[in-house]
């Protein structure tokens, strides 16, 4: 036994016993179990801890990592025993609190840093003096914990890396995803392809600037060790054979055409990707993964699979002859028989594959994990068919979407094991994924934080001890420690309340203020269309009326300071706000826009289709059918949808607009076409904007209605030809004289 005392200054605790809460400690994740005992533990500012012998090179970091956030102080030292017991599982501990000695048991040194890490938030929340005697026994509930950081979208800094896992393993969390190669950059050094780097990890943006970045393999051995070392596993993700085009640009001949292309720097799927027919593109990517495998230890290594058009192997005479040869029926199971190549070679390594979800299609590869992110069915398909899962549907956890589509109670509310799941053993977790379309790497902690805390909770603690409210009186105590690490977290909900009361003017707009989190201030203006000056101005909890349409524009501050540029939102008060609305389509469970209600309710869509006030189709045509509270003098009706072409969202063919006042004798006509700018809309641009629609109706109505025609499958020219497009819609306003 090594006998190394250490003086470890903390700040002086106090607070008294009882359960984790009534204890105050404020812990997340919470811990399996807390049993108080009488007395206290009074600390003073500093530790001497004896560990194990095995465990004595772990001895200098563990001490730092306790001793982080305290100034030094005075005092006589508080025993800290550090227990190595087998018996424990891999990540379990047991911190036991006596008035003279805290007392750590863990089997490995992951289960120590937890405890450590325990400890370490108690300290940094206590008002002073004592911690409360006790034992917590804690271990997770799920082996993989993770974050997906996307360094290819944006380049993130190798110490914005290193931050980054620091947070994760403070919230244990342990498991960092590295997005390391996409269509708008490559950013790993490859000493075999030089040209990955020396062309791939840059591209030029439509201003003429340059943005891009790699790290050298210094800089990851580096990130890799400083993970290892917080017990933070990484593992690396190589996408084939689709967001590839920044390989494509370095090397033209890994694709089908052999065509020069630039990195691009617009967003979306594209249609270059890997020739699954060459055996040169099979030979570069085995040299890839050779030295990816040299630089990660990670027994996973990711090989993405999501999202890979079929165009180019229609097309391509090797691809179409590979499928011949091995006897395979079309281009799906070209990419499960691509696939399966490249999870032999991990296997022959010693590695096993994870892929996203569409690694399913035309047949599972043998040992492959699957990480469901469109909905929860990958995963469930995959355990039923024997593989592992991990889960992380776009529905609770997409980080990069904004909070108005996954709020913080929502990601509390995620559960990661189907109901009713046979095999829920293999479903080895969850992860956030934090995709960097939107967000350069200043923005990234506002969109990760508070959503990583609650997910972290999730993943770790026991389903049966789940409690948003308990959760949430624990969230408020825990943004000092984030405000200690300096986290520059978002809000955890949208600061808006939309709704309507019967009896009032039909024509407003009930709106409300909310705190979006607590202690926050803050104002809200309405400023109507074409007006300059707000003709409302209201703060938190108040409720104001507002009619016809405009902009909401939201300040908030927290502590006197203020959070960020203000939020914007439009909105439409209108007769047609909040009564019962009939839709003609099934609401698209990743763009719900607000659910049934949501094309009559007010909220009206942003320039972010992903905002939540958009509501989404795919493949089908939309319709919504409103039944209004009386008779109305009409004047007109509008809709808007939503244009992305690269993002597979369409323009409607034709919409047609009708309105009764008996609901069995319509007016109103379809017309082709009917946007600004008509046919051209089906045509190659990269245009991402809003497009209104509306009709003169000059009637009284009693019901109205609109309908949207899906354009088709994506047409011939499109990334993603023959795929099924989408239609986005907000609200069908009905306009009356005032
Ligand atoms: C993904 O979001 N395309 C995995
Ligand atoms: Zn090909």
């Amino acid at each position: 036994m090594l006998n190394r005392f250490l003086l470890l200054p903390l700040v002086v605790l106090m607070f008294g016993c009882g359960t984790p809460n009534e204890a105050k400690m404020d812990l997340i994740p919470l811990p399996q179990s807390f049993l108080p005992e009488a007395g206290s533990c009074a600390l003073t500012g500093t530790w001497d801890m004896v560990v194990p012998d095995v465990w004595a090179d772990r001895m200098d970091f563990w001490v730092a990592w306790l001793e982080a956030d305290e100034d030094a102080a005075e005092g006589a030292a508080v025993h800290l025993q550090v227990i190595l017991d087998g018996e424990l599982a891999e990540e379990a501990y047991v911190l036991d609190v006596a008035p003279k000695e805290v007392e750590i048991k863990a089997s490995t040194p992951a289960g120590v840093q937890h405890a450590l890490t325990t400890l370490r938030w108690m300290a940094m929340t206590a008002e002073g003096g004592k911690l409360p005697c006790g034992r917590i026994e804690d271990a997770p509930r799920f082996e993989h914990r993770g974050l997906l950081l996307d360094c290819c979208r944006h380049f993130m800094e190798p110490d914005f890396i290193k931050r980054t896992i620091d947070l994760l393993a403070l919230h244990k969390m342990n498991v960092l995803h590295w997005h390391l190669t996409e269509d708008q950059g490559w950013r790993v050094e490859i000493d075999a392809y030089p040209e990955l780097t020396a062309k791939g990890a840059w591209r030029t943006e439509a201003d003429g600037s340059v943005h891009g970045g790699f790290y050298t393999k210094d800089q990851i051995r580096d990130i890799v060790a400083y993970a290892t070392e917080r017990n933070v596993r990484v593992i690396p993700e190589i996408e084939l054979p689709g967001h590839s085009r920044a390989a494509l640009a370095a090397y033209p001949w890994l694709g089908c055409t052999g065509d020069a292309l630039e990195v691009p720097h617009d967003w979306g799927v594209f249609k270059d990707i890997y020739c699954a027919g060459q055996d040169t593109t099979l030979a570069f990517l085995k040299t890839v993964l050779d030295e990816v495998m040299q630089l990660f230890p990670s027994e996973y290594i990711h090989i993405g699979g999501d999202e890979a058009p079929k165009v180019r192997w229609e097309q391509c005479p090797k691809c179409q002859r590979r499928i011949t040869e091995e006897g395979l029926h079309d281009e799906h199971e070209l990419q499960s028989w691509f696939i399966g190549q490249i999870g032999r070679y991990l296997e022959e390594n010693g590695r096993k594959m994870i892929g996203w979800d569409e690694i399913l299609e035309g047949g599972l590869p043998a040992g492959a994990t699957v990480q469901s992110w469109r909905g929860m069915d990958g995963g469930r398909d995959a355990v039923a068919m024997g593989h592992d899962a991990i889960m992380s549907p776009t529905s609770h956890c997409y980080f990069d979407y904004p909070v108005e589509s996954t709020d913080l109670e929502e990601v509390y509310g995620f559960e990661s094991v189907p109901d009713g799941l046979e095999g829920a053993g293999r479903i080895l977790g969850g992860e956030c994924n934090m995709w960097s379309e939107r967000a350069p790497q200043h923005l990234v902690e506002s969109k990760v934080y508070p959503r990583l805390v609650a997910m972290a909770e999730v993943l770790w603690s026991p389903a049966a001890q789940r409690d948003w409210s308990d959760f949430k009186t624990r969230m408020d105590a825990h943004y000092s420690r984030l405000d200690a690490w300096g986290v520059t977290y978002g809000w955890e909900t949208v600061p808006l309340g939309l709704d309507w009361e019967r009896g009032t003017d039909a024509a407003t707009l009930q709106v409300s203020l909310v705190p979006a989190m607590s202690g926050v201030d803050g104002t809200a203006s309405f400023v109507p269309h074409g007006a300059s000056e707000p003709t409302a101005v209201f703060g938190v909890g108040e409720v104001e009326r507002i009619r016809g349409e405009g902009t909401l524009v939201v300040e908030l501050t927290r502590k006197g300071v203020s959070m960020g540029n203000p939020l914007v939102f439009p909105l439409a008060g209108h007769v047609g706000a909040f009564e019962p609305v009939e839709l003609d389509h099934a609401i698209n469970a990743y763009y719900p826009g607000r659910g049934e209600q949501g094309l009559a309710d007010g909220r009206l869509g942003s320039q972010d289709f992903r905002d939540g006030s958009w509501q989404a189709a795919q493949g089908q045509s939309m319709g919504v059918t409103i039944s209004l509270d009386g008779t109305h003098h009409v004047d007109s009706l509008s809709m808007q949808a939503y244009r992305y072409q690269d993002a597979w969202i369409f323009l409607p063919d034709s919409v047609r607009f009708q309105w009764s006042v008996d609901g069995e004798h319509w007016e109103g006509d379809w017309a082709e076409q009917p946007f600004a700018g008509g046919r051209p809309t089906f045509e190659p641009n990269d245009l991402q904007d809003v497009q209104r629609v509306s009709v003169a109706v000059g009637a009284e109505a009693k019901w109205v209605r609109f309908e949207a025609r899906n354009p088709g499958p994506c047409p011939d020219w499109h990334d993603a030809a023959s795929s099924s497009s989408w239609l986005f819609l907000d609200e069908l306003v009905v306009h009356t004289a005032p």
